[in-house]
């Protein structure tokens, strides 16, 4: 592919660095005796989804249901929604999904108990069984119920309604992931679920009332949380590392963190005409191209940081017009592999 072929915005992954990443991440949480279930908001592209599975991930997370029925359509057999679902179409929607797709794992995340008695009634005429997760705030106010009473009447609620099993809790703290500085992010990441993990272990645990998982983490904080008693950390911008996410420092270097390769690489519509022909793609074969078609805040979102993995192109307009971008903002994509 020659680099007047390519349609933009697109975004271009260095496969290498990407691989790397995936068992980078992996293989930390294996020694930490964690498992992971990388967030895919990230992506959105089962094919990468199952890239990660075959690193050692048991599954994957999402935001939402859309993105469920295109992972599970695309071969992806454990998925946790990792937003609450309201309204009757959306519970149609997640009973449809076990219904078509009878062999894979799907949990879904709840903070309400309008939740269960809707999803409970939905499942049982359905004839299936729907797997629950309560979000339990940790600090970042998006959605969630305390760790008092509320936690355990939502618990016995779902323990004592048909066709619906608790399957754990989520604390996710998505707000302290890009504190900066090593020490500091861990130390507020594990201050903001201390409450959640003395409240697990005095109320639910001695009522027996234990999770059986409890989930969370971020790419900024999966690190926090040693011995508290997490099961399984929700990581998902390391397979990119994008430039906000590079700014966090690791625990070597208080301003960088190196510890995943930036592998992404931005190409935005080019005011110029770009030299005919160039082979840059054919120079680069390692590289994984996604074509989003509906880019927010792109702007916004572009930096200036040259990705190590674009050093390898011989082209140097190439290196000029693309950059490194945070791509969470993206909201869907079309993935194009170039051969290995
Ligand atoms: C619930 C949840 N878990 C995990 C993640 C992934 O975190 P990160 O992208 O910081 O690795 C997100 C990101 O928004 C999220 O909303």
């Amino acid at each position: 592919m020659t680099l007047n072929q390519l349609d933009t915005p697109a975004l271009i992954v260095d496969l290498t660095l990407f691989d790397a990443n995936l068992k980078e991440m992996q293989s930390r949480l294996n020694e930490k005796g964690l498992k992971l279930r990388p967030h895919t908001k990230a992506h959105k592209i089962p094919e990468l989804a199952l890239r990660q599975i075959a690193e050692g991930a048991e599954g994957i997370c999402v935001a939402k249901l859309g993105e469920a029925e295109v992972m599970a359509k695309g071969g992806v057999n454990d998925i946790l929604i990792t937003t609450p679902i309201a309204g009757e179409k959306k519970y149609q929607r997640l009973i449809d999904l076990h219904t078509n797709y009878p062999d894979a794992r799907f949990v879904q995340v709840i903070d309400n108990q309008a939740h269960v008695t809707a999803i409970s009634k939905f499942a049982t005429a359905a004839d299936v069984n729907v797997r629950l997760m309560i979000e339990v705030e940790s600090g970042q106010q998006r959605c969630g119920v305390m760790p008092d009473q509320t936690l355990v009447d939502l618990i016995e609620l779902i323990v004592s309604s048909p066709n619906v099993n608790y399957e754990g809790i989520q604390a996710y703290s998505g707000h302290l992931q890009h504190v900066k500085g090593y020490d500091e992010r861990n130390r507020v990441a594990r201050q903001a679920v201390e409450d959640v993990f003395a409240f697990i272990n005095q109320e639910l645990i001695p009522k027996g009332l234990a999770p059986e998982v409890i989930s969370g983490g971020g790419t900024g904080t999966y690190e926090a949380y040693e011995g508290l008693g997490y099961t399984e950390i929700q990581a998902g911008s390391y397979i990119f590392m994008d430039a906000s996410y590079q700014k966090i420092g690791d625990e070597n270097d208080a301003a960088t963190n190196h510890q995943f390769a930036p592998a992404s690489k931005y190409g935005q519509p080019l005011s110029a005409a770009p030299p005919p022909h160039e082979p840059w793609l054919m120079q680069a074969p390692n590289a994984f191209l996604l074509i989003w078609d509906r880019p927010k805040s792109m702007n916004a979102q572009i930096s200036a940081t040259p990705a190590a993995a674009m050093n390898t192109g011989s082209s140097t307009y190439l290196k000029e017009k693309l950059s490194s971008i945070s791509v969470g903002n993206f909201s869907c994509c079309q993935a194009i592999v170039t051969p290995r």
